[in-house]
């Protein structure tokens, strides 16, 4: 089976169909009211200042501020890893840094998932030469077992062990961000997709 980027919706249905969900939109939803909440709690009387790290913290972001009952601000950045999403290289490319002032405020770095904590690792660092108050992340997904850098989310909303996972503004080859749900590849999956 083809997955490419004209991809007909029947098509992708039945992709959809075939891979397996690793967790559905009920339990998501679940999770992230839970990170909504502990956020709100542990930044009360502060604004918060969210970096959503693109493309795949899009949706997690959008879905997170909306259940964070504080003051937000938003901005974007846009980091790049080369070849495989596999196995991002080390060296982390800033391709589109955040535009706003973020001197003496609280950020948290919202972002898909980390991995071997390279990008996010980079990036942090990058912020807090910045001067703000205070950085933290948060990832939908927390992959620790394959951590290289040596740095954890803050916040996360589950921790895998293995395999790679769609979905959810994760992509494979830049499909299936758009999917409500996570869903888990494995390397036949990923085989058979390529
Ligand atoms: P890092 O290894 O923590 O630096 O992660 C780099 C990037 O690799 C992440 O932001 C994701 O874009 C990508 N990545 C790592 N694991 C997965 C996965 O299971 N599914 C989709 N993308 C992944
Ligand atoms: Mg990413």
């Amino acid at each position: 089976m083809q997955a490419n980027t004209t991809l007909t919706p029947l098509l992708r249905y039945v992709i959809h169909q075939a891979m397996k969900v690793l967790y559905t939109a009920d339990e998501i939803t679940e999770k992230v009211a839970e990170l909504g909440d502990r956020i709100s709690l542990a930044y009360q009387g502060n604004e918060v200042f969210i970096v959503c790290i693109l493309k795949g913290g899009f949706m997690f972001m959008s879905d997170l501020v909306r259940r964070i009952n504080l003051p937000v601000k938003i901005d974007f950045a846009r980091l790049s890893s080369y070849g495989n999403a596999d196995s991002p290289m080390r060296d982390v490319m800033i391709v589109d840094d955040i535009h706003e002032v973020i001197s003496g405020k609280h950020v948290l770095i919202v972002d898909d998932i980390m991995d071997t904590g390279h990008s996010l690792l980079a990036f942090k660092k990058h912020l807090e030469e910045k001067g703000p108050a205070s950085v933290k992340i948060c990832t939908m997904i927390d992959k620790a077992q394959r951590r290289e850098a040596s740095l954890s989310p803050d916040y996360y909303g589950f921790r895998i062990t293995k395999g790679f996972v769609v979905g959810y503004g994760l992509d494979f080859a830049e499909n299936y961000r758009a999917l409500p749900q996570l869903y888990v590849l494995d390397a036949e999956d990923r085989r058979n997709l390529l």
